[in-house]
């Protein structure tokens, strides 16, 4: 690997990739100017993440109405899932031409022998009685596995299970507001990737999820074109 890790690089996407060896990322995060999608996929975007990623890697690639469509097809022979992240609660926005953006997606893909981690080590209040109930009826269990037993607090002790709609609005955080909420980045982090994975995030803004991945006890590696956002992510890393 000739770019050190642990560090935030001021480059572009590709310049960084480059520098990471085959099969060596746990976790690759794409979060893009959506708009730039469609460029990104043309300039290999898609190939260049998938070479880096170790055969029980994960690449989560975030995107929104209308810039999916074309990715969806891109990834199609390695896409697994999605998950719907809402992103917005009320807001004073409004449109008068078609209804408000409230989400974005977050697009799973990977190849066969993925690492997952079903639960996501955060508590809910509630949780556990809301799966009983709703995976029971006059005391039957209506869950698509009826030779499993019915879900226990035993099921529950590694937090909740991941869902594929997550309800995490934005919201201030010691003094600004991070474009993906810390509580976002662990889920993804703490699901996606091993204790002492590699997370390589190439458009890293703010930078929420490498510093998440630190926290998390991952390796890192991250880089944006944007200067400021690289020095912001810098003085994090070393004030953590
Ligand atoms: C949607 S934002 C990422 C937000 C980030 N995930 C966060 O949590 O703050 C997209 C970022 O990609 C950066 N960017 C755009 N084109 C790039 C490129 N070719 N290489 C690296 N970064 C790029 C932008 O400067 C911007 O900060």
């Amino acid at each position: 690997m000739s770019v050190e890790l642990n560090k935030v690089y001021h480059r572009d996407c590709f310049e960084l990739l480059r520098e990471v060896e085959d099969k060596s990322a746990d976790l690759v995060v794409l979060d893009p100017n959506y708009q730039d999608w469609d460029d990104l996929i043309a300039k290999g975007l898609v190939e260049e993440s998938l070479r880096v990623l170790k055969p029980t890697g994960n690449i989560l690639l975030f995107t929104k109405k209308p810039y999916d469509f074309n990715l969806r097809n891109k990834i199609n022979p390695f896409f697994r899932n999605e998950l719907i992240w809402k992103y917005k609660k009320n807001g004073n926005w409004y449109s008068t031409r078609m209804p408000i953006y409230t989400y974005q997606k977050i697009y799973w893909c990977c190849h066969e022998g993925f690492f997952y981690n079903q639960q996501t080590g955060i508590p809910r209040e509630g949780e556990e009685e809301q799966a009983m109930l709703e995976s029971e009826r006059d005391g039957q269990f209506i869950g698509y596995r009826e030779d499993e037993p019915l879900y226990s607090s035993g099921h529950y002790r590694g937090g909740q299970f991941l869902k594929d709609f997550l309800d995490i609005p934005r919201k201030r955080e010691n003094g600004t507001i991070p474009t993906k909420p810390t509580e976002l980045c662990q889920i993804l982090i703490r699901c996606f990737s091993p204790v002492g994975g590699l997370v390589i995030d190439p458009f890293m803004g703010g930078g929420n999820v490498v510093l998440t991945a630190m926290r998390e006890q991952r390796r890192f590696v991250g880089c944006d074109l944007d200067a400021s956002c690289v020095q912001f992510a810098s003085e994090k890393i070393k004030t953590q």
